[in-house]
C-alpha cells in the first residue's frame, strides 16, 4: 500500500521559463564590462533569493536571457528587468511552464560574445549574426546551451563570464 501522504508536504511550485532577447543602449555598450559587474551582482543576489536560476548571454550588443524558477519569482524579476533602462527594445520569445531547470547550477551564467565567435560556428541561429527577430524558443534554447557547457567545461571553480569578450 502507498504510504500515507504527510499533510505538511507541499507540491514544488511549478517551474516557469522565460526567454527574452534586448538591445544595449549605447551608454551600457559603451561601459559593457562595467554594466555587467553591476547586472551580475546584484542579479545573482536576487535571483538566488527567489529561487531562480538563468543564463545570459551578451552578443554584438545585444542580451538574450534565461530565467527559471517559480512563475511569481520570475515574473518579479523579469518585471524588475523589463524596466532597467540599461536596455531597450525587449523581445520576448518565450514564457512558459517548464519541466526541468536548464541552468539549474547558476543563480545567473553569464558569457560575452561576437557572432564570428567560433563557438558558434554551425548554429544557423548565428549565421548572419545575432539577429533577435530571428531567433525561435529552441533556437534562443541552443545558444544558452553552448554557453552553459562551456561554463561546465570551465571546471570546478568555474568562470564568472565564459571568455569575456574583447
Ligand atoms: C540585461 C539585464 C539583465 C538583468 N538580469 C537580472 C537578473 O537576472 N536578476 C536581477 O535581479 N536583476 C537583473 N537585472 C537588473 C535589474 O534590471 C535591476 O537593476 C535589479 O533587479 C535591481 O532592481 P531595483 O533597483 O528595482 O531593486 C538585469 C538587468 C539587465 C539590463
Amino acid at each position: 500500500m502507498a504510504p500515507a501522504r504527510r499533510t505538511d508536504e507541499r507540491p514544488a511550485p511549478a517551474l516557469q521559463r522565460l526567454i527574452y532577447a534586448s538591445a544595449a543602449t549605447p551608454e551600457t555598450a559603451a561601459d559593457m564590462a562595467g554594466v555587467l559587474d553591476d547586472i551580475l551582482q546584484a542579479g545573482r543576489a536576487c535571483n538566488a533569493a527567489l529561487g531562480v536560476t538563468g543564463a545570459l548571454l551578451v552578443c554584438d550588443g545585444w542580451f538574450l536571457q534565461l530565467l527559471e524558477g517559480p512563475k511569481e519569482s520570475v515574473r518579479q524579476v523579469y518585471g524588475a528587468v523589463s524596466s532597467d533602462r540599461r536596455h531597450t527594445d525587449l523581445r520576448l520569445i518565450e514564457n512558459r511552464p517548464a519541466a526541468v531547470r536548464q541552468f539549474g547550477d547558476w543563480s545567473l551564467c553569464c558569457g560575452v560574445f561576437r557572432p564570428d565567435d567560433e563557438a558558434f560556428a554551425g548554429e544557423p541561429a548565428m549565421r548572419d549574426g545575432f539577429r533577435p527577430e530571428t531567433l525561435t524558443p529552441a533556437s534562443s534554447l541552443g545558444l544558452l546551451s553552448i554557453l552553459r557547457d562551456l561554463q561546465h567545461g570551465a571546471g570546478a571553480g568555474g568562470l564568472d563570464s565564459a571568455r569575456p569578450a574583447a
